[in-house]
């Protein structure tokens, strides 16, 4: 079927989202609409505490809106249970989080492929798959690290490793260039590049040298989210 005339993968329709502190109610977003098509590649951008982080998570389905409907592939996220709900996340979205989140009890190696065991698919096949994304972040060196040993930067890829250990068909990047040095930046760079058209891509990023490879570009402002016109 035609890119273009295909459903949404992604939808958010009407959503409403607020936190409290306290007694006191904090809103982010108000009746907050967002559709993105299979293989786009769309970035999100803006100043710290805008809400990009957020936006990830209520797709991944990590944190609950107040109200309004999230769809992934046409699946309400609320009809989901806990249970359920991490297993289509962990067999359609591959996510990297901000802070990274691996676990500090197992290996680097281990925790890239503990998608493969928690979506109870064979380790053996993907291990050549890890130590070739290993090798191309240049990472090997440190596959049986613990996390504590190693630096913000290599922790960070190995997040990001682990989120395309399984090739998902979506996949969530939190600040993926942030803390890295000019080389694994390119790296990573370049792996955007190449999943790109392959995958639907959603991207935070400060990063201006990921901009032109956007679909479109969003910034959340005013309780939605603002397209940002031109790449500049
Ligand atoms: N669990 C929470 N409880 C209370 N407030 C929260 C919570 N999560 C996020 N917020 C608030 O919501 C706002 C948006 O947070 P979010 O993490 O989405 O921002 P961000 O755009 O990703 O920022 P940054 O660029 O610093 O990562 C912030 O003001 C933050 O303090
Ligand atoms: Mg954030």
């Amino acid at each position: 079927m035609d890119k273009d005339t295909s459903p949404p993968i992604i939808e958010l329709h009407g959503v409403f989202k607020h936190f409290k502190i306290g007694k006191e109610k904090i809103d982010l977003f108000k009746d907050l609409d967002f559709a993105c098509n299979e293989k786009d590649f769309v970035v999100f951008t803006g100043p710290s505490g805008c809400g990009k982080t957020t936006i990830l998570q209520i797709i991944a389905g990590l944190t609950r809106v107040n109200q309004g409907k999230v769809k992934v592939f046409g699946h309400e996220l609320d009809n989901f249970n806990e249970e359920s709900l991490a297993l289509f996340r962990s067999s359609t979205i591959g996510i990297v989080f901000q802070l990274g989140h691996l676990i500090e009890t197992l290996t680097v190696l281990e925790n890239i492929l503990l998608p493969v065991e928690l979506a109870q698919r064979d380790e053996r096949d993907y291990e050549k798959r890890a130590w070739d994304l290993l090798n191309e972040f240049y990472m090997s060196h440190r596959a049986h690290s613990l996390p504590r040993m190693i630096s913000g930067g290599e922790y960070q890829r190995v997040a990001f490793i682990r989120a395309l250990i399984l090739e998902p068909q979506i996949l969530l990047v939190d600040e993926p260039t942030a803390n890295q040095d000019e080389q694994t930046k390119q790296a990573i760079f370049r792996k955007l590049t190449e999943l790109k058209g392959q995958k639907t891509i959603l991207v935070i990023t400060h990063s201006r040298d990921i901009f032109p490879q956007a679909d479109r570009i969003y910034i959340p402002s005013e309780f939605k989210l603002r397209e940002k016109n031109g790449i500049a």
